[in-house]
């Protein structure tokens, strides 16, 4: 029972005007006001009379039913009240038959979604900056499965390029194979940024670092296996980073994995009289648009960026067929993506413009300095703000529950889940300001505040010796208005994972559960569950047991871990 329509079709059926237009204008008032409202305006067209006119007219002809018990015209609006006990009951029971599957829809009828996220660089740091497509990804992967798509996680690691015929002329020159075994990707950016350094002063040793690229892309085995190698050192730090964060992908296919693929779609795109020369290179003019060409082709042949991406599109259309392809990056790459969707629409492929979407986000200011450790000049590694994260917390469980079992497991939970969901707290486009104070702190909108909300909840059910969710309660028993406001937030979550998804917000699934966990601390402190008896202490029970259920689920979508206790 979905009490907003129930609304509308009362409305509906009192002045004929169809369902679903009714049903977007319906909001919720503000307390006290009745439980879903219907501003009369929005028929004015039709009715071409002022709206508490037209209020009243459509009041006069409603007939309520067992879910909507009254009404009230107020002004040009209508406002209803629903019938306690049965709204109580949809929801609360919904969810304990349900369980965590109770926010599950299949609006996407198991149509395919690819997204594209994290794609960090091989032999280059995993930083901050990586964390935000790691995350905002990982989430969109889990809210699309929710919505009955078939996600479909692509990490497009960042593993060809020049900046590899470099490394191996670095590697050849100055390189020791020890240093890169014990101190992985820093030893390797080491090498990287001294090659350009010494570049400076020894231009040759740029056409010594062609002439490697060069064998690469001709299979030389040596600059193959050299290749191969620092590809292998960097998976292994990312995977420990994947691994602290609980994130695996469908398919590692990287830049390198189109190389084969990429003389055929450069052909097609020249085929289709798009290409034209600039400066020696091969570019799609895009003036027209109000945008600069996108490059091709390098003067010396090579493919860059943009080509990649292009034929990586075309492969992922062809052998996933998604509905959806969405590019999870910082903002500041809008303007490639932008260039190259538009080339390959200029190709003649429609789908492009509705299907592929960039998803961006905003930076991450770290603040005053000194406040993150950094280990490799000034990038911050990823790995250690999510080690200090844990660190941190672990000193906070130290000294609010000393004697929590697993306590580095159970920090590492709350730590990460912190960092995450402060990541995920606003619209993904707003900066970030890094605050460890902010992001640890346990009463305010946190990730640890989540957690710790479900702890409770899991620890009244724990002494209440309940081992699965109450049935048949009496729930006329939980009418009164904080517990009310408990079961109409805990009722708004499966909306909010939809509108999550449409908008590619996972921000508005933490709004909500930072709602469901106020109101859940508010109907704990009105109502006592443990200390009350029979019918009422089992109405409440099954209160409690449902809103564990929804911000456990809740914060599975968000990527975060749910301790049950801390
Ligand atoms: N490797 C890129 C970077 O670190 C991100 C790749 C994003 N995905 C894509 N298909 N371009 O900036």
């Amino acid at each position: 029972m979905d009490f907003k329509y129930e609304t509308a079709r009362l409305i509906s059926e009192s002045c004929g005007v169809e369902i679903s237009e009714i049903l977007g204008a319906i909001e919720i008032p503000k307390a006290d006001m009745g439980d879903y409202a219907f501003p009369c305006f929005r028929l004015a067209k039709v009715f071409r009379k002022a709206p508490p006119l037209i209020a009243a007219e459509i009041a006069g002809n409603i007939k309520l039913s067992e879910h909507i018990e009254r009404f009230e015209v107020v002004g040009g609006y209508i406002n209803f009240f629903v019938n306690k006990t049965s709204f109580a009951r949809n929801i609360i029971d919904n969810i304990l038959e349900k369980g965590g599957e109770y926010v599950k829809t299949d609006i996407g009828g198991g149509r395919t979604v690819c997204i594209d996220y994290s794609s960090p660089n091989i032999a280059k740091p995993f930083h901050i900056g990586h964390l935000r497509s790691t995350v905002i990804g990982n989430s969109l992967y889990r809210i699309y499965d929710a919505m009955g798509y078939k996600p479909f996680g692509i990490n497009h690691l960042g593993d060809w390029g020049t900046q590899f015929g470099k490394l191996i002329c670095a590697y050849k020159r100055w390189g020791k194979k020890e240093d890169i075994e014990e101190k992985g990707i820093s030893e390797l950016t080491r090498l990287y940024v001294k090659f350009h350094t010494e570049a400076e002063n020894e231009p040759s040793l740029n056409d010594e670092a062609r002439a490697y690229l060069v064998k690469m892309q001709n299979g030389d085995e040596d600059a193959i296996s050299l290749w191969k190698w620092f590809v292998d050192i960097s998976m292994k730090e990312f995977e420990r980073v994947y691994n602290m964060l609980d994130i695996k992908f469908d398919a590692y296919t990287g830049e390198s994995f189109y190389n084969d693929m990429m003389p055929a779609v450069v052909e097609e795109i020249k085929r289709k009289g798009i290409l034209k020369e600039s400066d020696g290179a091969q570019v799609v003019d895009l003036e027209e648009y109000n945008m600069p060409p996108c490059l091709i082709l390098r003067r010396d042949g090579g493919t860059l960026y943009p080509t990649r991406d292009i034929t990586a599109a075309l492969y992922r259309k062809k052998t996933y067929d998604f509905v959806k392809c969405l590019y999870v990056t910082a903002i500041d790459q809008k303007l490639h993506f932008a260039q190259w969707f538009k080339v390959l629409e200029l190709m003649g492929y429609d789908w492009a413009a509705e299907e592929l979407v960039h998803i961006p986000f905003g930076l991450v200011n770290l603040g005053a300095e000194g406040k993150l450790s950094t280990r490799s000049g000034h990038v911050v590694l990823m790995e250690d703000v999510l080690r200090e994260a844990v660190d941190k917390t672990e000193k906070i469980i130290d000294e609010k529950n000393p004697e929590l079992e697993n306590k580095r497991e159970i920090a590492a939970q709350v730590g990460i889940g912190a960092v995450i969901f402060d990541d995920m707290f606003n619209s993904r486009i707003k900066n970030i300001a890094f605050d460890w104070n902010k992001i640890l702190n346990f009463e305010g909108e946190t990730g640890p505040y989540v957690q710790y909300t479900h702890a409770r909840a899991c620890s009244v059910i724990r002494k209440a010796g309940l081992e699965s969710a109450p049935k048949n309660a009496d729930y006329g028993l939980v009418s009164d208005k904080s517990s009310l406001a408990l079961i109409k937030a805990l009722g708004e979550l499966p909306a909010k994972v939809i509108e999550a998804g449409e908008k590619f917000e996972p921000f508005i699934i933490s709004r909500q559960l930072i709602e469901i966990c106020q109101s859940f601390n508010r109907f704990y402190r009105d109502n006592s569950v443990l200390g009350s008896e029979g019918e009422v202490r089992k109405a409440r029970l099954a209160l409690v047991y449902a809103a564990k259920t929804a911000i456990k689920e809740g914060l599975y979508l968000l990527g975060i871990k749910a301790p049950e206790r801390m």
